[in-house]
């Protein structure tokens, strides 16, 4: 197949995991006679310092008319005091929304080869860790309105509005109940409706939508409990669906327990392409540079890309061994390294993946 991709490197260790990661799909499209092209655009701070703002219309044109998009990551210490409306993690949720990408998932996976590099203690992760968190991307607290600081009785007050409607609900709501129809058959639903109205309104809608698929087992928990069920016995998770502050919070939680942050691979998805393809960890400025990074969950993220956007199943799942083998050969990067192992930086770890397409 052809194929265009739009590529954000963005900021910090973008670059470099990108690299990578387009390194090794360059690899699966050789070995499998695909032609993907490459169109290469700005987003946060990258764009703030070559065109003021963190996402350009280029960029966002751009993207809307590539076939999928390919994002490293956004932000460090340089924007951090710049207009709270231009940070480089605004780029970020306006291109999510731009593209309407409601969407989010995020599977956690812990790989056999990495069970002791998890923080868990080994009777609790014995029984393995793979959950997929389906966070809703284009609404709640991160966009509703109103928001803002303000003086209010002669002092500053902050706020934000963590806002549904049905349809938002009902939309992201699918995505899990389908999701769960394809892994295990089952589906929680993470909410705080013992306290947020907003959250009464998620269940009802979820309980709703549960009608048409008797097939999944459904079940609701508190975001509190859900955090801390996550450390204690993550094996009882097999879809998480929560809106999305919560699911930016567990996502971290759930990619941890994989052995670290940097080994989650992401899809952002509307209605229609153009999906967008992220590792969920930051740009990591303190190591930016050093050939440090992890480049697995960018490479994982084209393993995803594969899949959602283009149906290459195989093709996914030859990207995704090849991580697989490589860590089984005993390769590891600094974040997931265990004494007997090979340390590589982040290019070297691209190298290998890529020599085992
Ligand atoms: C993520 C990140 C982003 C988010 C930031 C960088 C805006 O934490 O993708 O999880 O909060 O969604
Ligand atoms: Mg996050």
């Amino acid at each position: 197949m052809q194929a265009t991709i739009c590529v954000m490197p963005g900021d910090g260790i973008g670059p470099e995991i990108v690299s990578q990661a387009l390194l090794v799909l360059g690899k699966a499209a050789a070995k499998f006679g695909h032609e993907f092209t490459k169109v290469d655009a700005l987003i946060g701070g990258a764009a703030i310092d070559a065109c003021g703002v963190p996402l350009p219309e280029d960029t966002a044109r751009a993207a809307a008319a590539s076939d999928a998009a390919l994002l490293g990551a956004v932000g460090g210490p340089k924007w951090d005091a710049i207009d709270p409306a231009i940070r480089p993690e605004k780029g970020l949720l306006a291109i999510r929304k731009h593209l309407g990408l409601f969407a989010n998932l995020r599977p956690a996976a812990l790989f056999d080869e990495l069970k002791s590099a998890c923080c868990l203690r080994p009777d609790i992760v014995g029984a393995g860790l793979d959950v997929l968190v389906v966070r809703e991307l284009t609404g709640g607290a991160y966009f509703g309105e109103p928001r803002g600081i303000e003086t209010r009785g002669g002092e500053k007050v902050g706020f934000n509005t963590m806002i549904y409607s049905e349809s938002e609900v009902r939309r992201i709501a699918k995505v899990g109940f389908e999701a769960a129809r394809k892994r295990r058959g089952k589906l929680c639903s993470v909410d705080k409706a013992n306290v947020l109205d907003v959250s009464r309104l998620w269940r009802e809608v979820v309980v709703a939508v549960a009608g048409d698929y008797p097939d999944v087992e459904l079940s609701h928990m508190y975001v509190d409990n859900a955090a801390m069920q996550l450390v204690r016995n993550p094996s009882q998770f097999d879809v998480i669906v929560t809106e999305n502050l919560f699911g930016d919070i567990l996502s971290d939680e759930a990619a941890v327990i994989t052995g670290s942050i940097g080994m989650l691979p992401s899809a952002s998805l509307g209605e229609k392409n153009p999906g967008l393809y992220e590792p969920i960890h930051g740009s990591a400025p303190d190591i930016a540079g050093t050939d440090a990074a992890n480049p697995l969950a960018t490479i994982l993220s084209v393993a995803m890309m594969l899949r959602y956007s283009f149906a290459l199943e195989t093709e996914a799942r030859c990207i995704e061994d090849a991580v697989s083998k490589a860590l089984s050969q005993g390769y590891r990067t600094g974040d997931i390294m265990e004494p007997g192992k090979t340390k590589l930086g982040c290019k070297a770890m691209g190298e290998i993946v890529a020599g085992l397409i």
